[in-house]
């Protein structure tokens, strides 16, 4: 009996050549993070149940439905990570990396898994770029991390987007105001759930999207007339630094994020052309997290860039790039002195710093050119018996058709001053 399998629902594989945009945009994001200094940590891809718990919070969609959480051989109750921050919090507490210089300055790389309803651009395994840096509450911190984002997407071409901009707020203030919200929508007409979400999280109300709700909120209190001095101060040195950056932003006083840990700063990439998940990347402060996970009560502040949602905006901006050939040198053999020449030749050119392939299988010229057409190689080296025999090979230049014998003595030589 056969049985064919395919990707699990929400999931998908990344081939080549289309791996090649994932891999450039993953490189350049995370070089624009290594040139302000941030350096890379790896985390497990499972960490405890509870470090997402406490971490990510109790009242959120991430938490209470979308999970994969398993028990272990040994009995731990263990979870694919939603999201990275948690677990970079959780190590810097760990090998106690707060007690050297601050910030703490971390980058990681890596899948995530959230239990979503898949659609375009929101799939139940995708991919971020994640920034944190640690240790401090200096506003120079919070733009520096906004300005980075900004940069990351810049690096990979990605222009029509706007950075939205809002301040939640810290332990001083928000209580009181989270009264003063939850009072007001109490009022309101709304449905079961979300008067369940009053009671657990008043904040995500603000940014519900069906029209009634929103209609109804309109007139709701705003966190941002309602800071304490020092948040307002914060918020006021954030938005100075980033003009002084050059740095446009969008104030959004109802931008609310899905996670629970924010504080004061918080912000989303939204891109213009995606439709329903245009979040391309977001993030914001947050005060309490590293005391909620054991750690010393430090701020920190960071981001997440959805690498797939990424793709599929350089895709709606028509900045896909070409495809990029896989190899510069195909090897042509014909015969079979020539095929056993052809691999330690290949060989010897990749030794050399040059990217090439070569035929494998009986083919005869014909199939054997076309094979090298495919692979995007500028040259073919093409071996005949009578080649062989004379100590040549046949270069040929596969764009303008021409062609000269070279000695195989000088082949790496020729090519590689041919090459840029
Ligand atoms: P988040 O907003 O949940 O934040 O995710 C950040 C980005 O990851 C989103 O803007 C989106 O591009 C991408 N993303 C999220 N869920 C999906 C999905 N189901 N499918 C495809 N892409 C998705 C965080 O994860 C925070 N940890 C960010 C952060 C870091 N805050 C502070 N430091």
């Amino acid at each position: 009996m056969s049985t064919n399998f395919s990707a699990p629902k929400g999931t998908f594989d990344t081939l080549p050549p289309d791996s090649a945009t994932f891999l450039a945009i993953r490189e350049s994001m995370t070089r624009t993070l290594r040139l302000a200094g941030y350096g890379y940590i790896e985390t497990p891809i499972f960490e405890d149940t509870a470090l997402f718990q406490r971490g990510v919070g109790e009242s959120t969609d991430v938490v209470t439905k979308e999970m994969y959480t398993f028990t272990d051989k040994g009995g731990r109750s263990l979870t694919l990570r939603p999201e990275l921050t948690a677990g970079l919090i959780r190590a810097a507490i760990e090998h106690n990396l707060y007690a050297g210089q601050l910030p703490v300055k971390l980058y990681s790389v890596g899948p995530n898994f959230r239990y979503e309803q898949p659609q375009a651009g929101r799939y139940r395994h995708f991919t971020q770029v994640d920034v944190e840096a640690l240790g401090l509450d200096d506003p120079t911190l919070d733009a520096e991390v906004v300005a980075l984002g900004v940069h990351a997407f810049a690096a990979v071409g990605i222009t029509d987007f706007s950075t939205q901009l809002n301040t939640l707020g810290d332990r001083a203030c928000r209580p009181a105001y989270r009264i003063k919200l939850q009072d007001f929508l109490r009022g309101l007409d709304l449905d079961d759930e979300t008067r369940r979400r009053i009671e657990l999280n008043p904040l995500r109300v603000l940014d519900d999207k069906r029209r009634e709700v929103a209609a109804q909120v309109a007139d709701a209190p705003l966190m941002v007339d309602h800071l304490c001095d020092d948040c307002r101060a914060h918020y006021d040195a954030v938005r100075e630094q980033l003009a002084g950056l050059g740095i446009s932003w969008t104030e959004n006083p109802r931008l609310v994020r899905g996670l629970d840990y924010y504080t004061r700063t918080t912000f989303e990439y939204v891109h213009h052309r995606l439709g329903a998940q245009a979040s391309i990347g977001g993030g914001g402060r947050y005060d309490g997290l590293s005391a909620r996970l054991g750690g010393p009560d430090v701020s920190g502040i960071g981001w997440a860039i959805g690498i797939d949602r990424t793709l599929l905006a350089l895709a709606a901006e028509d900045h896909v790039p070409k495809e990029t050939a896989r190899v510069v040198v195909f090897v042509v053999p014909l015969g079979a002195a020539a095929r056993r020449r052809a691999l330690p030749l290949a060989t010897e050119l990749r030794q050399a710093g040059v990217a090439c392939d070569l035929v494998f299988g009986a083919k005869g010229l014909k199939g054997s050119m076309k094979a090298a057409d495919r692979s995007g190689a500028r040259y073919a080296v093409i071996l005949g018996e009578r080649d062989i025999a004379d100590g040549v090979a046949q270069l040929k230049d596969l764009g303008s058709g021409q062609q000269r014998a070279v000695p195989l003595t000088d082949l790496v030589t020729t090519l590689k001053e041919q090459l840029p």
